[in-house]
């Protein structure tokens, strides 16, 4: 399988790789050692042409009994105020940078999330949205390759290669922190109108107008 690397990659979509070819070759993981604790791998779920791809964390309990990611109260967060942005749960796609349950939930260990990764590189590769939502820190590490903290990234948008980047709060993380669950939904809100501003127009590809409202801003390097 190849790797994607998601900065300096071009525009253009580069081949067509389906879901249902990573997921076979995800196939009954033991790349590490989540394998022994897990219930169920967790790969993702959603419209596989979707404009707008979420990424958290990794499974918690819920999703590690079902299979799916976001079902359980961090996900029933996400699925109301999905609509703030104009969407519906079966419009966009969610994955998680991990697709095993960490034993208790604690945070993603390194090498697992080196493990794990190239999964949801191959992932973002065959959706190719136009937007990628990063919810907390190890997503938003992840994709925009940094360690500068979600607080300070949360609330604008951020260029990575073709991709749009919107870093916010956690549903979960959110639902502990009134503060940051206000500060959460008025992301949706920005994202509503971000995609309203920039239509889907037919045959045209759809090329990071990010820039457009956060040249004022720093921009996170490739
Ligand atoms: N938290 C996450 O980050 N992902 C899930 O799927 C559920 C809870």
């Amino acid at each position: 399988m190849g790797v994607m690397q998601i900065p300096g990659h071009t525009a253009q979509k580069p081949r067509e790789v389906t879901l249902e070819e990573i997921r076979a070759v995800l196939g009954d993981c033991r790349r590490c050692e989540l394998a022994q604790t897990r219930t169920k791998i967790v790969f993702g779920v959603g419209n596989p042409k979707a404009r707008v791809l979420f990424v958290g964390e990794a499974p918690g309990r819920n999703e590690d009994l079902q299979g799916e990611p976001f079902v359980g109260r961090a996900g029933e967060n996400l699925n109301g105020i999905l609509g703030l942005a104009g969407l519906r749960r079966e419009d966009v796609y969610i994955a998680n940078v991990l697709k095993c349950r960490p034993p208790g939930n604690r945070n993603p260990k390194a090498d697992e999330v080196l493990a794990c990764s190239p999964f949801l590189r191959e992932q973002i590769r065959s959706i190719w949205p136009d937007v990628i939502v990063t919810m907390g820190n190890p997503a938003t590490h992840f994709v925009l390759k940094t360690e500068i903290g979600i607080t300070k990234l949360r609330g604008r948008f951020h260029q990575m290669g073709h991709f749009v980047v919107m870093p916010t709060f956690h549903p979960a993380a959110a639902l502990r922190n009134p503060a940051w669950q206000e500060l959460l939904e008025a992301d949706f809100h920005m994202l509503g109108e971000y995609l309203v501003r920039h239509p889907v127009e037919s045959g045209a590809p759809v090329v990071a107008p990010a820039v457009e409202h956060s040249e004022a801003l720093p921009r996170v390097e490739e």
